[in-house]
């Protein structure tokens, strides 16, 4: 691995949310909680992070200005909130998402705020990673699908400056293995870890 762990301090925490990031997480919220509501068969890897925290932990990066460059993809999308908030402070910003009922439900949200985030549907597993088969072997919770999705949005993996995944307990490896392979030197790879917060490595 050449991954080198940046620490983000717990003062995170503190900084003020981005303007308009309370208005879309009150949005994305309510759309969420709508979803649940009417949806009759539970999308069982679907479940959120901090949205608050995350968006506290992108004004950070911005402010110690470890960005490489202006390109920002969140990793099992969800409702794509992650990439709405990148969008928002004007970060090029796109989403995967295997399940097609929460890509749909992403892309109105985004449409309902004028947010320039896309949400894309298909795998975040890019094709032929070396020694990814092992890893995905002790994954439950990732679909380990290889897919052509980066195609579809027209940008490779080493496109992109900063992804963003909510891993699962113990899943985060998985992520750093298709990172560590494919993304680009000096690209950032942020995770969202339940009680421990924010992680954040650089491909280094
Ligand atoms: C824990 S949720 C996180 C959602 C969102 N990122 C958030 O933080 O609120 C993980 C999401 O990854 C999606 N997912 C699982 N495997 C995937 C894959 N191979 N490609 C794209 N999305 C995947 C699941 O359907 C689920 O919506």
């Amino acid at each position: 691995m050449t991954l080198q762990q940046i620490e983000v301090p717990d003062s995170v925490k503190k900084i003020d949310y981005h303007e308009g990031a309370e208005h879309l997480i009150d949005t994305a919220n309510e759309a969420i909680e709508a979803f649940m509501l009417a949806d009759q068969t539970v999308i069982e890897n679907f479940v959120t992070c901090d949205f608050h925290l995350l968006d506290q932990a992108l004004t950070w990066v911005e402010e110690q200005h470890l960005l490489a460059g202006n390109r920002f993809c969140e990793w099992g999308a969800g409702f794509g909130v992650g990439a709405m908030l990148a969008a928002m402070r004007g970060m090029e910003a796109v989403g995967i998402e295997i399940e097609p009922r929460l890509v749909q439900e992403a892309n109105a949200v985004a449409q309902s705020l004028g947010n320039s985030a896309h949400v894309y549907c298909g795998s975040l597993v890019p094709r032929g990673v070396e020694g990814l088969a092992e890893i995905a072997n002790e994954v439950r919770n990732v679909d380990t699908e290889e897919d052509d999705t980066y195609d579809e949005i027209g940008l490779n993996v080493d496109d992109f400056d900063l992804f963003f995944a909510f891993p699962w307990p113990g899943e985060h490896g998985f992520f750093e293995h298709i990172f560590d392979a494919r993304a680009s030197t000096g690209a950032l790879l942020m995770t969202y870890r339940g009680r421990e917060g924010i992680n954040l490595v650089r491909k280094v």
